[in-house]
Parts: structure tokens; C-alpha cells; sequence
């Protein structure tokens, strides 16, 4: 360590700090990540202490400028930042006073690294949601494409991972698109949380100089400022809050991951992802792998995990601020980068799958999986529909026994089953007439798909 920079509370200590605690206390190769939001709040901070009149305005000049320059050094890779100075507050601290001499100790008025490293870790996640929330939107406006484009589309809906009713294919994407839609609904409802000022909370209890947190809060753009400054400080809820966020939509990513490595698959055979999303075998010539899909399933385990250290580290603390806090940074931002980066891919490899759609339209046309259609058709026929059940299941037997597709058993044989019906067990026969005639709210119908559709536009 050069003698220039030293750790920010060294003075009170006679040995010099040992370089083995030293190392693994060190936040550095982490917290950078947090320079240009440290910058910011000292920015704001400083602005705030010379309207205050707390320090000269020159001095919060000469500070601004150097924390503005330090920033540029930052970026451009110029100034790398070392372990030795613990954190990147300690970093930037440190090369503000090699820049503008002992003025740059006032950025420390009033302030704490406790408030300090809260401030940035909101601002932060602030930047973070908005990034999540522009990769969510485009997924959300793929898979409204998706189900314009196989609106008219007929694939089998599943239960327990058996053909149950056919469905629009458009359904199926809009589906997914809800499920992103109230991951987009948590993000907002965090954001109301996130956005409040711990400035001015200083290390826990406040400061006896005359600071302005409102100030501090509207430089940043913060739309409230704490309440309580133990709390402000020790408050890692938004992070957890985050993760969690986070989690769910890997978890519905994952599920998606799945059934498009199912749907690709030779059993399968639905649905194409075109070679550029798709690998290859290094032994085995003719395998094409679903990959990306198979990554995000995975790491949506890290994102869980992340979310399992946050809740764990924080369960023990005593308030306010403990050293075990800083460990929240790496879940955080590993979460962030994940997730977004997943949405992101997720989103092109959407873009680059493809329907079998004449598949598709010869499988469900021969399909057992009308056999709903025939069960309601009684009960239009004024059959109740335990009874219904239970003559569709006998003809369901019988049409396995036969080895005969439903619409292949003719009338007669149908009639041996129940008096009711007619030759117009046919018209429900077909997959298509069967989604045409679904007529409750949000169902799976041609007319419902286009509904949702216009809804979903609406929400982009
Ligand atoms: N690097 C620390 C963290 O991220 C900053 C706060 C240090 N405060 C302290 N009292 N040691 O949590």
C-alpha cells in the first residue's frame, strides 16, 4: 500500500492492519461495479453540503471536477482499482485525494460508507429494474408476434404432460405472456421501495451537521427519503425483494426452456430452432441440442441460490449495519446480469423457433385428445355430464380396442353408445370447430386469441 492511500479508519489503530484480513475483507473486486453509482451519490452528497453551507463552494468545485475525472479514469480503464483499498468508495476516496489533496476528506461530511454503499446499491438496482423491465417488454412483444403469427395454429394443450385439448397455438404464447406481465407489475411495485434516499442517515444515527436529506434525495432523483435512520441503513429487503423478482421470472423462463427442448425434440418434433440457436454433438453427427434453452433452465439454480444467500445472510443481523452486508453485493449483481441476460437470449431464441405446422395440423386432427368435445356435445344434448364422462371414456376404450381415430367411428357404432347422437358429432369432431366453439372469457377460442391480442398490445 502506498502511504498516500490508507484505509479510511486506520487512524485509531497503532498496528497497521494485517494484508491476509486485509485481502479477504476486500470488496474492491465486487463493489467497482458500483463506481459510477458512487460517483453520483457523492455528487449529490457534496452538492447538498455546499448549499448548506457545510463546505466552501470552490472546495465542492474542486471535488465535483475531480470525482467527474476519476470517473472518466474509471470508465476508460485508465485507473484500475486495487484490493488494497478494501472498497470502491475507499478507491475513489483515496484517488480523489491524490487528485485534489486533503479537500477530498469532505466528501466524508456527514456522511458514512454505511449510507454511503445503501445509497449506492438502490441507485443501482434502480438502473438494473429499468434495463430488466426494456429486456421483458421485447420479450412480451416477440411472444405477441408469435401468437399473431399461429393465431390460426393448432397444437395439443397439455395437463400432467399429456395431449388434453387442442388448442390455439396463439393461446399458449399469450400464456407466457402474462406470466412475464406480472413479473413486469412486481418490478414497478419495487421500484416504489427501492426509490427512497438513505443519504443523510449518515452511519445509523443520524448527523449533528445541518444536512438536507430532501436535497440529497431530489438530486438523485429519489421520490422519498427514509424515515428512520437505523432502518435506512441496515434495509436489505429491496434486494431480496429483487432476487425474488428475479427468481420467479427464471422460473418462468425455465418452464418455457422446457418445453421448447421438449417441443424440439425427435419425440416430440413441434417445433424447429434453426441452426444458429442449436448445437451439435462432437460425437454423434446428427444431434441438434436445444442449449440455450437447457443454459437458462440452469441458471435459474443460480438465481434461486442468490436468493437463498440474501435471505440467509441477513437472518441473524443485529441491528444496524454488520460487515456480513457486504456480501450482498455479489448475489445482487449476479442476479441482475443473469436474469437480464436471459430474457435477452431467450427473447432471439424465440425469435428463431418455428412451428411444424403441417405436423401439427395432422396429428391433432386424428387426435384422442377430442375426446372432451364428445363428452360436451352430450351434455349440450342435455346428458349431465358425470354420464357424459363416462360414455366418452367407454368410447375412448373402444376406439384404442379398434385401433380407430374418434371422427373414424361411424355413426351407428357411435349410437350403440348413447341415443343422442347425430351426424353432427362430426362438426365437433374437428379440432378447429372445437376451438371455435369455446365461448367463456379468457379461453382458447380463434376470437379470444385475438382479444387477448388487442390487449396485449395495449400494455406495450
Ligand atoms: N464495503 C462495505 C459494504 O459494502 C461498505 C461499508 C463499510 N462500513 C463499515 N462500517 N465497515 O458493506
Amino acid at each position: 500500500m502506498s502511504d498516500k492511500k490508507e484505509l479510511l479508519w486506520q487512524s485509531r489503530f497503532s498496528e497497521p492492519f494485517d494484508r491476509e484480513a486485509l485481502r479477504f475483507s476486500s470488496s474492491v473486486h465486487v463493489d467497482k461495479a458500483l463506481f459510477r453509482e458512487d460517483i453520483q451519490g457523492s455528487t449529490a452528497h457534496v452538492t447538498m453540503l455546499a448549499e448548506e453551507g457545510i463546505i466552501g463552494k470552490e472546495e465542492a468545485e474542486r471535488i465535483i471536477g475531480g470525482l467527474h475525472e476519476i470517473g472518466e479514469e474509471l470508465e476508460s480503464g485508465r485507473l484500475i482499482p486495487h484490493w488494497e483499498d478494501e472498497d470502491i468508495h475507499t478507491v475513489i476516496e483515496n484517488r480523489l485525494k491524490e487528485k485534489i489533496g486533503a479537500t477530498a476528506g469532505k466528501i466524508h461530511s456527514g456522511r458514512s460508507r454505511n449510507d454511503q454503499v445503501a445509497t449506492d446499491t438502490r441507485l443501482y438496482l434502480r438502473r438494473q429494474i429499468g434495463l430488466l423491465e426494456d429486456t421483458l417488454r421485447a420479450l412480451q412483444k416477440t411472444l405477441v408476434e408469435k401468437a399473431k403469427t399461429y393465431s390460426e395454429t393448432i397444437i395439443f394443450g397439455y395437463t400432467h404432460l399429456q395431449r388434453a385439448q387442442p388448442i390455439s397455438a396463439g393461446h399458449y404464447y399469450l400464456a407466457y405472456f402474462n406470466m412475464f406481465r406480472r413479473d413486469r407489475d412486481r418490478l414497478a411495485d419495487l421500484l416504489k421501495r427501492v426509490n427512497v434516499s438513505p443519504l443523510g442517515a449518515a452511519a445509523f444515527a443520524g448527523s449533528t451537521l445541518p444536512l438536507n436529506p430532501e436535497r440529497s434525495a431530489e438530486l438523485l432523483d429519489f421520490e422519498a427519503v427514509f424515515s428512520n435512520s437505523i432502518d435506512a441503513v441496515s434495509d436489505r429487503d429491496i434486494i431480496i425483494e429483487f432476487i425474488s423478482a428475479c427468481s420467479m421470472m427464471m422460473m418462468h423462463l425455465s418452464r418455457f426452456a422446457e418445453d421448447l427442448i421438449l417441443w424440439s425434440s425427435y419425440e416430440f418434433g413441434y417445433l424447429e430452432i434453426s441452426d444458429a440457436f442449436a448445437t451439435g454433438s462432437s460425437i454423434m453427427p446428427q444431434k441438434k441440442n436445444a442449449d440455450i434453452a437447457e443454459l437458462v433452465r440452469g441458471k435459474t439454480g443460480r438465481v434461486y441460490g442468490n436468493l437463498i444467500a440474501m435471505l440467509t445472510i441477513m437472518k441473524g443481523l443485529p441491528l444496524s449495519y454488520n460487515r456480513d452486508m457486504q456480501e450482498d453485493k455479489q448475489p445482487l449483481f449476479d442476479s441482475a446480469q443473469t436474469t437480464i441476460e436471459s430474457v435477452a437470449i431467450f427473447t432471439s431464441l424465440l425469435e428463431h423457433t418455428a412451428l411444424k405446422e403441417e405436423r401439427l395440423a395432422k396429428l391433432t386432427a386424428e387426435d384422442l385428445s377430442l375426446a372432451t368435445e364428445i363428452a360436451e356435445y352430450l351434455v349440450r344434448k342435455q346428458l349431465p355430464f358425470r354420464d357424459a364422462h363416462r360414455v366418452t371414456g367407454k368410447i375412448v376404450t373402444y376406439s384404442i380396442a379398434q385401433g380407430k381415430t374418434l371422427p373414424k367411428i361411424t355413426i351407428d357404432e357411435y349410437k350403440t353408445f348413447s341415443e343422442l347422437f347425430e351426424n353432427d358429432i362430426y362438426d365437433a369432431l374437428k379440432p378447429e370447430a372445437s376451438i371455435r366453439a369455446k365461448q367463456t372469457h379468457g379461453s382458447c377460442s380463434f376470437r379470444s386469441v385475438e382479444r387477448q391480442i388487442e390487449e396485449a398490445l395495449k400494455l406495450l
